[in-house]
């Protein structure tokens, strides 16, 4: 079947009922990567069952209630490590050091010009073809709720400069599952971390999530080029397709003709997140999405300043993931918690700038619920 025949297939496919899946094999993901042992771990709360693999600090699946209590398998993924190896890089994985783009892949810090690897068009995407996503990283504490994961990443890895010590801790409680991030260096760097995993909320990668309704806490935007790179304006969202102030249905204007729209092939914009009501614990709500067929919300909070919306514009239905469904046309979102893209070449911008002595935190929470 050809990419094109997959993609018109794909797309009619709006109708089937939510399935409760089972769980993936541990070994299917046991293997050496880096020569380090790579492996599934899954973990439990009340509400949420999650399995995880050290390879990339990946989410391989997250099972969540929908309204008639079957558990969905929410995140688009692979059945093997062998596919994920030679499947979508970034379904699931942490990305960085820089996720998101730098453009051109360079940026200057502290005098010092730095060439980061060029691997999306002329520019560096999600840490570059070496990123964090592809590499075994260290397991140091497993729980039957938690998960702790730590990589080291090089002084040069990838153009970057300093010894990185990224730290990222998963944690379900009740329905909630809480990422915690902590980095430090020993030597100035840049870094933009952020969890990329496709959701789906039907449970089902031939279903598309145009149907899912949106609401993003948002009233700016940062426009780009076509390569996707901002040119630095903060603008409004006001009277755009891409203003998802009030809950809107994802397909209902990702076909407008707008020029962002047209850049990223759908929508894959970096929306500037209001932070005007942080609750006690500093997080503000970065987006609602639901999910009308079967009653699954997931609400995402978060202490970052930024949130990249991609509505899953890249697949065309050629990969094959869980349940041997093709991943198919805009059958998963990104909504990635994150600072601004290309943030190092514009001062404008929040700093991404991390030297040493500072460690670098964030917390961001996927809250799942049903209506
Ligand atoms: C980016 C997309 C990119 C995708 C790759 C997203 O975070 O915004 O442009 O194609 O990652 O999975």
């Amino acid at each position: 079947m050809t990419a094109a025949a997959a993609i018109m297939l794909c797309v009619g496919c709006t109708t089937e009922a939510p399935r409760t899946e089972a769980l993936l094999n541990q070994s299917d993901y046991q293997t050496q990567i880096d020569g380090k042992p790579v492996d599934l771990y899954t973990l439990q709360s009340e509400g949420i069952t999650m399995q995880v693999t050290n390879y990339g600090a990946r989410i391989a699946g997250l099972w969540v209630p929908d309204r008639d209590g079957n558990k969905v398998d929410v995140v688009l993924g692979y059945p093997t490590i062998d596919q994920h190896l030679n499947g979508d890089g970034y379904a699931g994985p942490i990305v960085g050091r820089y996720g998101n783009r730098i453009g051109k892949g360079k940026f200057s810090l502290d005098g010092v010009e730095y060439q980061t690897t060029i691997n999306n068009g002329e520019n560096h995407l999600h840490g570059g073809i070496g990123g964090w996503s592809t590499h075994a990283w260290n397991v140091d504490n497993v729980g039957d709720n938690t998960i702790t994961m730590s990589y080291l990443s090089a002084d040069g890895e990838e153009g970057y400069p300093g010894n990185v010590i990224i730290t990222v801790t998963y944690t379900l409680a009740g329905n909630d599952l809480i990422l915690d991030y902590r980095a430090t260096t020993d030597a100035p760097t840049v870094l933009n971390p952020t969890s990329h995993c496709y959701f789906n909320l039907h449970g089902d990668s031939e279903v598309s999530t145009n149907s899912h309704v949106l609401r993003i806490n948002a009233a700016e935007y940062t426009p780009t080029d076509a390569g996707l790179i901002p040119t630095g304006e903060i603008a409004t969202l006001e009277g755009t397709p891409l203003d998802f102030r009030t809950a809107t249905v994802i397909g209902e204007r990702i076909e407008e003709d707008f020029e962002a729209l047209k850049f990223g092939a759908g929508y894959d914009h970096n929306f500037v997140l209001d932070k005007s009501t942080p609750n006690e614990a500093g997080l503000t709500e970065a987006a609602v999405v639901y999910e009308p067929a079967n009653g699954i919300e997931m609400s995402i909070l978060t202490d970052q300043v930024a949130l990249q919306f991609y509505s899953g514009n890249f697949f065309d239905g050629t990969s094959i993931g869980k349940g041997d469904k093709p991943l198919c046309y805009r059958a998963g979102i990104a909504l990635e918690a994150q600072g601004y893209p290309d943030a190092p070449n514009h001062d404008n911008f929040p700093s991404r700038v991390l030297r040493p002595g500072e460690e670098y935190t964030q917390q961001t929470i996927y809250r799942f619920a049903t209506k």
